[in-house]
């Protein structure tokens, strides 16, 4: 029997795909923690940089702020919806382009910097990828791979339990969504050996805590209401809890609700973005 032709990344990305809102709520909330870890990369005024996989475009301005006027900040993405609304925000002096970034059209050996943040976890072939965005780079050049909850997140500092099984609820809902199985999913959190495998030298990583307790800020309200518990959580989950637990989960995600669980006293969040760096 013939393979179906596979025209979409291993999450589903494609051209019209649009989660722009969910970016651009992440990257507001997480961005103190983000510019932190651009900040630990020293990047030098003049550098090139490429942002592969750049989404709703955020980091392109802190790019931008890093290197000044005679730096080179470039964005690639694949999907129209995301572009356009980095392209609105990006500065003048930002270069914003539509293509795959596993076949990127840019010059071998000429970037100092390839940025690419909880993107290489959408791709079908995460070595091969990382091998050809590491011929854009100049010798002496860096790859750094972002990527979100390395450490399991944590929510319900005061349930354990019933943040454990919405974790698991949300893992088997994507799986069931993608027909995955748990090891597709390993280059979340394989960087260091993807880099490695890549023939990158000198790899390290570094972990970045992203906590909030409440009282919270209205960019993390958002970020977590309308991101995590409409948009990640939500009726999808419905099927994956028990009854009990899905009333209880849907009470504490309910702006409404006595026990909302982001105006609790006790809230705490945890969230870590893993930055792993490896050099040409
Ligand atoms: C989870 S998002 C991360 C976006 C951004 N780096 C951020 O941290 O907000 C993954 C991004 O990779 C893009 N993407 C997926 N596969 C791609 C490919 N083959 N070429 C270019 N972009 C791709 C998606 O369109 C999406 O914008």
């Amino acid at each position: 029997m013939d393979k179906p032709i596979v025209d979409s990344g291993l999450l589903g990305d494609t051209k019209s795909r649009d989660y722009a809102q969910k970016l651009s709520l992440f990257n507001r909330f997480a961005a103190p923690e983000l510019r932190n870890a651009i900040a630990s990369l020293s990047l030098e005024p003049g550098m090139q940089v490429l942002d592969a996989g750049c989404g709703t475009g955020e980091a392109l301005q802190w790019f931008r702020d890093a290197l000044g006027v005679n730096g080179i900040v470039i964005g690639l993405d694949l999907s129209s919806p995301h572009l356009a609304v980095a392209r609105a925000q990006a500065q003048i002096d930002v270069l914003v382009a539509q293509a795959d970034m596993t076949k990127p059209p840019l010059s071998a050996r000429s970037f100092d910097l390839v940025w690419s943040v909880n993107t290489i976890n959408h791709l079908r072939d995460p070595d091969a990828s990382v091998a050809t965005l590491s011929t854009l780079l100049r010798p002496g050049g860096r790859i750094a791979l972002g990527q979100s909850s390395f450490l399991p997140d944590m929510y319900f500092a005061w349930d354990s339990r019933l943040e454990r099984l919405t974790n698991e609820a949300v893992r088997q809902y994507y799986r069931d969504k993608y027909s995955l199985d748990e090891r597709d999913l390993t280059a979340v959190r394989a960087s260091v050996g993807i880099l490695r495998r890549a023939g990158l030298k000198d790899v390290q990583a570094q972990t970045f805590n992203i906590d909030r307790v409440s009282p919270l800020n209205p960019s993390d309200e958002d970020y977590l209401l309308e991101a995590i518990f409409r948009a990640t959580w939500g009726a999808r989950l419905r099927p994956y809890l028990a009854d009990t637990d899905y009333a209880e989960l849907v009470k504490l995600c309910d702006p409404l609700e006595s026990g909302f669980a982001l105006r609790r006293p006790d809230f705490h969040f945890l969230q870590t973005f893993t930055l792993a760096i490896g050099i040409a």
